[in-house]
This record gives structure tokens, C-alpha cells and sequence, in this order.
């Protein structure tokens, strides 16, 4: 009855019109990389700042998802929203009636905010669109399974020269095939994983077998030597040092590029697997010159 009374009043003294006011948007983006979105809500003529007196509910599509009343200081949340909540309760009363929920729960959609203040009430509405952004760089993702591709070229290559032309060594070659056909079928999938539009998780997983199983080529590149030269020379200690390092340079880049969204540092992974790759080139080279 007050509430009425009050809302009565403020209206006859003719407090301008009725209705609220709101920041418009039309359209809001996210993309694979928000892991919450805001859907924005804000109201820029309230008059009572209280949320007490204050009503808001937010619908997708016409349904709807969340509500807060005021008086009763109770809020509702449609299942298929769980993590909805408001940005901040306490701005509430100042007018910020915007929504924070996880990005998987904000599908795309029409979406409206409706506020109540007594009896002056508005409505904003506004579409979610999701934007095809992925964390890591088609082009440069493609870049890294080529050369992913090319190592393994490589690894093939080596096994076959030391088949075919280190007479000596063919009985023992079973010991490095196992790892280099372990790390070829790895790598297949990693690349799937890495390259499919989906999931930010999926393409971080991929990321992670594409690069840390590389470490394995080392321990190869070693058993490769060891087989066909009794003393590991110089050289053969340079190449592996080498191929080491690029190693490590591809480990950190994948280390900070996960850590990234949208991640720009795809190109210290690219650089790491170059030197391997070269690297790869150079045992090959060497390994040719066995007898
Ligand atoms: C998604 O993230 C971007 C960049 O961080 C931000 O500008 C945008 O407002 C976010 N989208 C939503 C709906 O929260
Ligand atoms: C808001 O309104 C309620 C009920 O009318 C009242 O009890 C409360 O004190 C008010 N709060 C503020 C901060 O004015
Ligand atoms: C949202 O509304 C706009 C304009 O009314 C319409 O063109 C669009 O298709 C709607 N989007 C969805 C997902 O329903």
C-alpha cells in the first residue's frame, strides 16, 4: 500500500515521465576466449536508489532466465543458467542491473532486461552474438602441423637410411621405429585436436601433444647415433644440442601461449619447431654418411 502510495505521489509530482531510461546496445559479442560474458543493463534515471523497491528480470528469446524482487529480496535463476548472477548487487541500487554468467551458459539469442522501479518501469533489449575467434591463429596453427608433419617426414627418412644403408645396424632397428611410429600417430591426433574449430580446452590439448611428445626425437636422434657410430662425435653431440634447444624454445612458446587467449605467441612455438626441423635435417645429412 505505501509502495503504491509512494509510487502515486512521486507520479503526481510530476517527476517527469514514468519511464526508465537505459544505456542502449543493440548488440553484444563474446568470443571462444570470455570465459564469463556481462550482458549489460543500465539504468540511468533511477530515482530511489534502493533495490528494495526494485524489480529486474532478464529474458532469453522471451523466457525467462533470471529475476530480483526487490521487496522480498529474492532472486530466480532458470536451470540452464546456474552461474547467473548480478555483475555487482551492491551497484544495483545505482542502477546496474547487469548480468555475469559463464560463457557456455550465454548462448547466443535475443535478450531483454526489464527493470521496475515502484511504479516507473523500461525495458532494454539488445542481441548476443558470438564471434568466430579462435585462441590460437588458423594460419599459424597450420604453420605448426606442417612442420609437425615435416619432423616426422624426417624421422621416417633417417629410419630409412639407416635401414637401407647402415648394413650394420639393420637387425636393431626395431628399437627406433616403436618411438618414431609412437610419435607419429601422437602427432596425428594432436594435430586433429589443435586444427578443429571447438572447444578453447580441445586446442590447448592439441597444442600440448603437438609439442611436448618432440622431446621423445631427442632420445631418438641419440639411439639413432649411438647405432651407428661406436663414439657419438662432436658433431653428433652439436646436433642433438641443437635440436635441444629448439625444443625448449617450442616448450616455452607453447607454455606461453596457452597461458593467452587470444594468444599472439603461436610464433615462438613456430620458431622452436623450425630449428628442429633443421636440426632433424642436419642428423639426416649426417646420418647419410654412415657406412
Ligand atoms: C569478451 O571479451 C572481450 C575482450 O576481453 C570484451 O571486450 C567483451 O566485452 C567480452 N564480451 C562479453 C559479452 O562479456
Ligand atoms: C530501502 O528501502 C527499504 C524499504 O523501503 C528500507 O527499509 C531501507 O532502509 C532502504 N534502504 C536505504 C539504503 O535507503
Ligand atoms: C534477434 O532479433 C533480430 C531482430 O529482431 C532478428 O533479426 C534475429 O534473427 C534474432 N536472433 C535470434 C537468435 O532469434
Amino acid at each position: 500500500m505505501w509502495l503504491l502510495t509512494a509510487g502515486a505521489l512521486l507520479a503526481v509530482l510530476g517527476a517527469g515521465s514514468t519511464q526508465l531510461v537505459f544505456n542502449v546496445v543493440d548488440l553484444v559479442e563474446k568470443n571462444a576466449c570470455n570465459e564469463t560474458v556481462i550482458l549489460p543493463c543500465i539504468v540511468t534515471n533511477l530515482k530511489e536508489n534502493n533495490d528494495s523497491s526494485m524489480h529486474v528480470s532478464w529474458k532469453r528469446q522471451g523466457q525467462v532466465l533470471f529475476s530480483f524482487n526487490g521487496p522480498e529480496q529474492r532472486i530466480y535463476r532458470h536451470e540452464s543458467v546456474p552461474s547467473a548472477n548480478f555483475l555487482s548487487k551492491s551497484d544495483l541500487s545505482k542502477g546496474i542491473a547487469s548480468l555475469r554468467l559463464k560463457n557456455a551458459e550465454a548462448t547466443d539469442g535475443n535478450y531483454s532486461c526489464e527493470v521496475t522501479e515502484l511504479n516507473r518501469e523500461g525495458e532494454t533489449k539488445f542481441e548476443l552474438r558470438t564471434r568466430m575467434e579462435r585462441q590460437f591463429d588458423l594460419v599459424q596453427s597450420i604453420v605448426i602441423a606442417a612442420l609437425l608433419v615435416f619432423i616426422i617426414v624426417l624421422c621416417w627418412t633417417q629410419l630409412g637410411v639407416v635401414a637401407f644403408k647402415c648394413e650394420t645396424v639393420r637387425k636393431k632397428k626395431k628399437h627406433i621405429t616403436i618411438p618414431c611410429s609412437i610419435f607419429t600417430v601422437i602427432a596425428v591426433v594432436a594435430v586433429v585436436l589443435f586444427i578443429q574449430d571447438g572447444s578453447i580446452s580441445m586446442n590447448q590439448v592439441g597444442l600440448a601433444f603437438t609439442v611436448l611428445p618432440a622431446g621423445m626425437l631427442m632420445v631418438l636422434q641419440y639411439s639413432i647415433f649411438k647405432l651407428i657410430l661406436d663414439d657419438l662425435t662432436h658433431k653428433g653431440y652439436a646436433l642433438i644440442a641443437f635440436q635441444t634447444a629448439g625444443y625448449i624454445v617450442a616448450v616455452i612458446g607453447f607454455a606461453l601461449s596457452v597461458s593467452a587467449c587470444p594468444s599472439i605467441l603461436l610464433s615462438v612455438v613456430i620458431a622452436g619447431l623450425v630449428v628442429m626441423a633443421v636440426a632433424d635435417l642436419l642428423a639426416l645429412v649426417y646420418v647419410y654418411s654412415c657406412k
